[in-house]
């Protein structure tokens, strides 16, 4: 590839309309981002018709705006896992563009994106991960734990049966009659909490590297149910405690068994402070080096697309190019364990 390869990468797969250019591999020319929020506030959780109709009013705008008359070498969009409305948007866009433009097209698996986000640091792709390495991905539709032997080779250790943590934190604001998304709101209640307030579960499912949090949910429901006068502080700083140790616990647990020393978060739920906090300091215990990534890539954005993109086209070698890679969009795309 040549030294200013430029992709542009598109991000449709939930509540985000996004799209980004990146240069080189390296650095960030662009990464305009639309969030539906306001859209989906009022049902306190993403309806997908609205999600779908707002992404195709968007997405060429967006497009646009990223672009800024630049060329191209190559469009890259996140076909799954997400919503089948917005993955179509994002999909026809990007065709569309890359017919335009006579360049070739990607599609991305927009778990891989969140991992390979924690590279960026203000603008730029400063930061290479370190292999092997435990990722957890933990946002509002996902909540997986992958050992990655190096980019592209993973081996998906668990995964959510239930609830995504993310989720959990938006079905809990709900309860408690916060705004959405309930993550940054749960959160701030949090730091007014006691964490050790009420006793709810942590539901390690020994033996498998599985999470299910559908049981602290239902816990929290029960707690408000049984109880008056409840302090919503005292609620959220429990709850937000229970997670954050299954994740951690679960996650270190990981990088243990499976002897490596790095360990890398992505997804919107890695913007939780709690978890930041109690993941590196216990890490930093067992000699683990815990790499988040940034705040303001933690949530959905085009340019870990074109990140993800571009770490694919090097590891694919020298006729990358010119191969056929897959645009079939797919609502449950799983990440492909190496040598399956
Ligand atoms: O990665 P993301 O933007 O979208 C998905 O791919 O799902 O993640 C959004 C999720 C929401 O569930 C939101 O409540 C959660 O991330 N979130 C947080 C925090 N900030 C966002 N959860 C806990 N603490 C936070 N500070
Ligand atoms: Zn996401």
């Amino acid at each position: 590839m040549k030294k200013d390869f430029a992709i542009l990468g598109i991000e449709s797969t939930c509540d985000e309309t996004s799209a980004a250019l990146l240069v080189g591999g390296k650095k960030l020319l662009s990464n305009v981002i639309y969030s539906q929020i306001e859209e989906h506030k009022k049902y306190h959780g993403v309806v997908p018709e609205l999600a779908s109709r707002a992404h195709a009013a968007k997405i060429a705008t967006v497009i646009h705006e990223a672009l800024a008359g630049r060329d191209i070498d190559c469009v890259a969009f996140a076909r799954g896992p997400g919503l089948p409305g917005g993955l179509m948007v994002g999909r026809v866009a990007a065709q569309t563009l890359a017919n335009f433009k006579k360049v070739p097209i990607l599609g991305i698996n927009h778990l891989e994106g969140h991992l390979f986000a924690c590279e960026f640091e203000d603008g730029e792709v400063k930061n290479p991960l370190s292999f092997p390495l435990v990722a957890l991905v933990v946002s509002g539709g996902h909540t997986e734990l992958w050992y990655v032997r190096n980019y592209g080779q993973y081996k998906v250790l668990g995964r959510t049966r239930d609830d995504a943590a993310g989720e959990a934190f938006d079905k809990v604001a709900k309860l408690l009659g916060l705004p959405y998304p309930g993550g940054p709101q749960v959160s701030a209640q949090a730091l007014k909490g006691r964490r050790d307030a009420v006793d709810f579960p942590r539901p390690l499912l020994p033996g498998t590297w599985d999470f299910s949090f559908s049981g602290i949910k239902t816990a929290v429901s029960y707690y408000l149910r049984d109880h008056q006068d409840v302090s919503v502080p005292d609620v959220c700083a429990s709850f937000e405690e229970a997670v954050c140790e299954t994740l951690v616990k679960k996650t270190l647990l990981a990088a243990r068994k499976y002897k490596v020393k790095h360990v890398a978060v992505g997804g919107g739920v890695a913007a939780n402070t709690l978890l930041r906090q109690m993941m590196s300091a216990e890490g930093a215990k067992l000699g683990i080096d815990v790499r988040f990534v940034p705040r303001k890539m933690s949530s959905d954005n085009a340019a870990m697309i074109a990140l993800a993109a571009y770490k694919r086209l090097q590891a694919a070698g020298e006729d990358a190019l010119k191969k056929k890679w897959n645009i079939n969009i797919n609502p449950n795309l799983k990440v492909k364990n190496w040598g399956k």
